[in-house]
């Protein structure tokens, strides 16, 4: 086969918070066990995203804490990197919004919009305040909400009622949150996406194509908002000082909304990772290849601004960089959004300090348990919860129970009765070949659940398979064989160290800690994946930090390879740890103490 091109696009999270469970089940983990799978296969992955550091998210944080929204994006950035080592989250490539290099893509592809006539100006009344002589983003907001009469109510939202705002405007009585001054709407103009005309340019046409392989979730949503909704024009620029100042002259003091420019990020990191490799054409590959495939990684709240407007974006810049007009920017070739993930039963959230907050979890857990249980629980089609409970159990009962159990007994049995050294099997028998057969044919078909982005039921099906070698086991009970057919225990051994052997490629996708350290405990050399290594940058606005991964020692393929007789095997560890009951407890009187700190 062809390699294929893989963009893996993935959400670039708001530097104002702690990452929490529900953000890597919902978006980052899901885009590595893809970006993995595909490496495995062979094919080119290029899997990037970056630290989202501009928007009121960041000032309003920098506010709160008295810091410079410089100083709070870096702070979490940091936190970003650090967590997503552990975590073993390979991007090519995990950057931020504010390198140069960023800024520079953003301008240009604002420019060819504007070049294109896919922009226009509009006056619009925004609340303004004299006291601090300056625009106020709907958040800054607050007064009585006309819906409830609640006196609290948020620019953009009423928290007693949940009516949105469309307009701060609508608030009775508006004040200012930083200062509690009296507010007054005033003109100012503004830059707009015009959303009808790129509808018209193609948007349309393409969301009507066929998207069998969509999740029909996101597929309907996005075809609702084109088709039936009806779209409007949608203003990409700001009165605010901290983001990517407008490339147009007079428009200095206005910013790029945060929304427009943060999702302009897929394309300004592949462009900073050929930079980066020394071959600066090489991001093209992936994004003007029409049989590349470009996949973004995203949870269900951010399904208008992949499904619609970055597309209408790519569609209005057409051929950005590129000489030949017949090329022009991959749209989307899928946009696998994720449901949410609850917290026991409720809603995460920082303020109230209920979810995982995963850097201080991996304090205390290993980090493939964690992913095994956010993958088995991933709200791929609905949402889903993360119990400590239920984590607990399927550590035991699945990962120490079945998979690894399976691992370590074989290990352990040659060890023990055959001197560390891997059997000689004599001639397989028939059932001998019939697991192996099993094992072998069950690459296709999880390789394609894998493909389809539909993970947990790829984990279903391994451990089904390692169910299925484990009962090989007991009715071969090498360890009782040893003692009157030992030949027969050998052969057994040996046919179920093969299997799981091939497991450990099927598993390695999602556990890739334990799979390489199982690979290693079958003597087995090299990676099976490369590594992530972090790299200082330097460009005109300064250094920076950013997450990548060098894949040239990696030796891992999707297929089942086999171990050889004779071979001496390194002493065992166990793969998974047992956990006690009281873990649960523990955890869940970390819940729910904080107050007042965190986003959302
Ligand atoms: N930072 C935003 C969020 O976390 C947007 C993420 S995806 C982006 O919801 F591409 F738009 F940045
Ligand atoms: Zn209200």
């Amino acid at each position: 086969m062809t390699q294929q091109y893989i963009l893996v696009c993935v959400a670039w999270p708001y530097a104002n918070a702690d990452i929490h469970q529900g953000n890597v089940t919902g978006s980052y983990l899901p885009a590595d066990i893809y970006a993995r799978f595909h490496r495995l296969q062979g094919n080119q992955v290029l899997m990037v995203s970056g630290s989202d550091s501009h928007g009121t998210p960041v000032t309003v944080k920098a506010d709160a804490e008295g810091k410079t929204p410089r100083e709070v994006f870096l702070y979490y950035h940091q936190r970003f990197l650090a967590l997503f080592q552990r975590l073993g989250l390979t991007y090519d490539l995990f950057t931020h919004t504010d390198t140069e290099n960023h800024h520079q893509v953003s301008r240009d592809l604002f420019c060819a919009l504007l070049d294109h006539g896919y922009l226009y100006r509009q006056v619009m009344q925004q609340m303004y305040s004299p006291k601090a002589r300056r625009f106020l983003p709907d958040r800054y907001v607050e007064g009585t909400c006309p819906n409830c009469g609640y006196t609290r109510a948020r620019g953009d939202q009423c928290d007693n009622c949940n009516t949105l705002f469309e307009n701060a405007s609508e608030l009775i009585n508006p004040r200012s949150r930083v200062d509690d001054s009296q507010l007054e709407l005033r003109d100012t103009e503004h830059y707009f996406l015009d959303l009808p005309r790129l509808a018209e340019a193609g948007l349309a046409a393409w969301i009507q194509e066929d998207k069998e392989h969509w999740r029909p979730q996101v597929i309907n949503f996005a075809r609702n908002l084109v088709l039936n909704e009806g779209l409007r024009g949608r203003a990409v620029t700001r009165d605010l000082d901290w983001g990517i100042a407008v490339p147009v002259e007079g428009w200095e003091d206005k910013v790029l909304y945060v929304w427009f420019e943060a999702v302009i990020g897929y394309l300004s990191a592949a462009i900073e990772w050929a930079k980066n490799q020394g071959q600066p054409e090489a991001w093209k590959k992936w994004w003007y290849e029409p049989q590349a495939r470009t996949y973004y990684f995203i949870g269900k709240d951010n399904i208008p601004f992949h499904a619609v407007i970055w597309p209408a974006e790519l569609l209005g810049a057409a051929r950005l960089y590129e000489a030949d007009p017949n090329q022009r920017l991959n749209l989307p070739y899928d946009v696998p959004a994720n449901e949410f993930m609850n917290m026991e039963g409720r809603k995460i959230s920082g303020s109230h300090n209920w979810g995982v907050w995963m850097l201080d979890a991996l304090e205390r857990h290993d980090p493939d348990p964690l992913r095994y249980y956010l993958t088995a629980n991933m709200p791929e089609t609905k949402d889903s919860d993360w119990s400590w409970e239920g984590y607990v159990e399927r550590n035991n009962n699945e990962l120490v129970g079945n998979w690894g159990n399976l691992a370590n007994r074989v290990l352990n049995m040659i060890q023990r009765t055959f001197d560390g050294r891997v059997p000689d099997p004599g001639v397989l028998t028939a059932q001998d070949q019939a697991l192996l057969a099993a094992v072998d044919e069950g690459f296709a078909p999880i390789g394609a659940l894998y493909d389809a982005c539909k993970f947990r039921m790829a984990l279903q099906e391994m451990l089904a398979l390692s169910t299925r070698v484990n009962q090989y086991l007991e009715e071969m009970s090498p360890w009782l064989a040893v003692k009157s057919d030992k030949p027969a225990a050998g052969r057994a051994l040996y046919t179920a160290l093969q299997a799981i052997n091939g497991l450990k490629i099927l598993f390695a996708p999602v556990l890739p800690f334990t799979s390489q350290a199982l690979h290693e405990m079958l003597g087995e050399p090299g990676p099976l994946f490369g590594r992530q290594i972090v790299e200082t940058y330097h460009e005109s606005r300064g250094s920076h930090e950013a997450l990548t991964y060098d894949a040239s020692a990696a030796v891992g393929a999707w297929r089942r390879t086999e171990i050889p007789a004779g071979r001496a095997l390194p002493k065992p560890a166990p793969l998974f740890k047992k956990l006690d009951s009281s873990v649960v407890e523990e955890e869940l009187a970390r819940l729910g103490q904080r107050q007042g700190d965190g986003e959302s």
